[in-house]
């Protein structure tokens, strides 16, 4: 499926992440990154615990416009989700792209990852960002189980850092509550979806690109961005 163009609110979200915060612009260091994961012509592992500022300036925009398309492929209405956690959060940009299209002042988002010095990029990201609801940031190495279920969860890029988990579907089960949208390379889509147990279901799969806005594309470092992924129900 290809989009032509990003629709208007997609814009505006890009607009907002691009004005709002410093954290997104790349530097050298970041320009750098993207040269080294291009030339490793694989999945390429970051080391969090070093480069989480730099990946976040090579990669946070161009990951956000990508859990955009997802929530545009996935179908939902973000309204209705009061309890949602964004696994592995990174900068923060899905959970991010969720409380924007949500707008809902009910909503209650925990973000959850194991880097402290990405957690601290995210909580700036979300004080920065005017979106409404409660944001909870918990610093955590997944799996284990979380302290509490969600109604939502929203994964990207995490799953190909942790392919053990893909490929069981136990942990599978114990990670997400009762919906999961992912986000992530294709080869690590299907492996989820060839692991998956009986009683979650892939509702929807998508692989859809669009154009990035002209103003943007510095920034993000390409043209267009391809969003691979899944939304997945409890039967
Ligand atoms: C490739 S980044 C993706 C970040 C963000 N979701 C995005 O799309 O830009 C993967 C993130 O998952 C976190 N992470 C990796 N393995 C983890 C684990 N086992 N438990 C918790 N966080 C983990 C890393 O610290 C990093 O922030």
């Amino acid at each position: 499926m290809q989009q032509e163009t990003f629709p208007v609110e997609l814009a505006e979200l890009a607009a907002a992440l691009q004005i709002n915060s410093e954290i997104f612009n790349a530097n050298r260091e970041a320009l750098a990154l993207r040269k080294e994961v291009e030339s490793a012509a694989r999945i390429f592992i970051f080391d969090h615990e070093t480069q989480a500022e730099t990946f976040t300036r090579a990669y946070g925009i161009k990951n956000a416009l990508k859990c955009c398309l997802a929530l545009l492929s996935a179908n939902i209405d973000p309204a209705k989700y009061e309890n949602v956690r964004d696994l592995g959060c990174g900068s923060g940009v899905f959970g991010l792209t969720f409380a924007f299209l949500a707008a809902n002042p009910m909503l209650r988002l925990t973000f959850v990852d194991q880097s402290p010095l990405h957690l601290n990029i995210a909580q700036t990201v979300m004080a920065d960002s005017g979106c409404a609801g409660s944001f909870s940031f918990l610093n955590q190495t997944l799996p284990p189980d979380l302290p509490s279920s969600s109604d939502l969860d929203l994964i990207s890029y995490w799953f190909c850092e942790n392919g053990h988990v893909a490929s069981d579907a136990n942990l599978i089960d114990r990670l997400i509550g009762r919906e999961a949208i992912i986000v992530d390379y294709e080869k690590v889509i299907s492996g989820i979806v060839d692991h998956i147990p009986k009683y979650l279901i892939v509702k929807d799969r998508w692989s859809v690109e669009s154009d990035v806005p002209l103003h943007m594309r510095d920034i993000v470092g390409d043209e267009s961005v391809r969003s691979y992924g899944i939304h997945i129900v409890r039967a």
